[in-house]
């Protein structure tokens, strides 16, 4: 191979690695990735029936305080002003979400100040009293059982498929409930939505002279010349899939949980009036629908047609996409023994997503790209230090 780098994944962690090898180093990098398009799970691309841009693996929303991070991401994109807000159906009735005052006025058709649903708040969530046996117990002793009926285990039991009493009480360390009306759905410094969309960012990423695309090459198909056998020992890889994977599963699976979409043309123009409404009712098996449209209000759409997704969640079996790690103590002591694993592995080095087994946002994938940059792979190629 004449490449200096093999690149393991073409999602954010891989491109942001490129570029900066590429860009800043004057490498010569090889992206293989499995998919048959770029960019990993922030891909999205134009619904050739309206013309609206669908993200293919549910919905990105970007958002970040971290300065170095959002000054790299402005090089190959402009952020419309798009600020993320939720509501949850619940019982035929719509609530804002994260619980916040409206929520609770609304719930309880009060018109209670902050300190009074404070109050009542403390209340409810005094009825569970010692150390919560499970994440039932553990969510009403954070806010209560009327709240957690209502917006929290239904909602769980479908993420889980499994009923909260029988999921730890780790899995939830707390529920945010604001003492206001802001229901902006996050809070960090910057947020938006990449102007021309996610797919003409992750395109001009990896468009430089020095960076080779291959798309349909799996680094375990020994057919490919960009393959596991060949190329580990001989080129420095980053690897961006699976770690469980790489070493064959050699301490068992990782255990992830995966989502299915369905997405439908309607011939309405406005289907929900927002982007994202949960179901809370476990009666109702998807836990969310997305209408793309309202992503983006600045754009131009057809004013007879949407299109949305009805987003599904269950855990992953063999062949299915993994979407976030499930984390049970045998899963952390099985990544305990992968990370071994891979601290042997001369030469390579294992990010991202799935090469670390964390659930990681955009701005954290990044972000952690380009600290592997500046603390392993340019110390290497610059100054000769070992890469491990
Ligand atoms: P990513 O999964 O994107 O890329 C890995 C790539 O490696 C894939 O393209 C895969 O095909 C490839 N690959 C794997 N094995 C391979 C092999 N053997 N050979 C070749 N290629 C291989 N973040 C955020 O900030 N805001 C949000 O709203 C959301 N929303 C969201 C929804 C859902 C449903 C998910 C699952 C995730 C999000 N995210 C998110 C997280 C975001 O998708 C995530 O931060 C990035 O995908 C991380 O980028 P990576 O490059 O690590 O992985």
């Amino acid at each position: 191979m004449t490449a200096d780098l093999l690149i393991v994944g073409s999602g954010f962690f891989g491109l942001t690695i490129a570029d900066r090898c590429a860009r800043e180093l004057g490498l010569k990098v090889q992206i293989i990735d499995r998919r048959d398009h770029l960019g990993g799970n922030a891909y999205s691309e134009i619904d050739p029936e309206t013309g609206i841009e669908v993200h293919r693996y549910g919905a990105h929303l970007f958002h970040t305080s971290n300065q170095r991070v959002w000054e790299y991401v402005n090089r190959f994109t402009t952020f419309t002003p798009y600020q993320h807000r939720v509501y949850t159906t619940y019982r035929g009735e719509v609530f804002p979400l994260p619980i916040n005052l409206g929520t609770i006025n609304q719930f309880q058709r009060a018109a209670y100040s902050p300190d009074e649903a404070r109050a009542w708040v403390a209340e409810q969530a005094a009825m569970i009293t010692g150390e919560p046996a499970n994440l039932e117990e553990k969510a009403i002793s954070l806010i209560g059982e009327p709240l957690y009926e209502a917006f929290i285990k239904g909602y769980t039991a479908k993420q889980w498929q499994t009923d909260p009493r029988e999921l730890g009480a780790d899995i939830i360390s707390r529920l945010p409930v604001r003492y206001t009306y802001d229901n902006r759905y996050f809070s960090d410094t910057y947020e938006g939505l990449p102007t021309d969309g996610y797919t003409a960012w992750l395109e001009r990423m990896a468009d430089h002279d020095n960076i080779t695309v291959t798309l349909e090459a799996d680094f375990f198909d020994e057919t490919q010349p960009f393959n596991k056998k060949a190329c580990v020992g001989v080129t420095p890889v980053v690897y961006t899939g699976p770690v469980d994977r790489y070493f064959d599963h050699a301490h068992g699976d990782l255990s992830w949980r995966t989502l299915d979409f369905e997405t439908e043309v309607l011939a309405t123009g406005d289907f929900q009036g927002t982007p994202v409404m949960n179901y809370a009712d476990p009666d109702i098996a998807y836990t969310r629908i997305h209408e793309f449209r309202h992503f983006h209000p600045e754009r131009e759409h057809p004013a007879d047609k949407t299109v949305i997704m009805r987003e599904f969640s269950r855990f992953a079996g063999t062949g299915d996409e993994p979407y976030y790690p499930v984390n049970t103590p045998q899963d952390r002591e099985r990544l305990l023994a992968y990370r071994e694993l891979a601290r042997g592995e001369k030469n390579v080095l294992f990010g991202g997503r799935l090469g670390t087994y964390q659930y990681l946002d955009m701005h954290m994938a990044i972000g952690s790209a380009l600290s592997m940059f500046d603390n392993k792979l340019a110390p290497y190629f610059r100054d000769g230090a070992a890469l491990d």
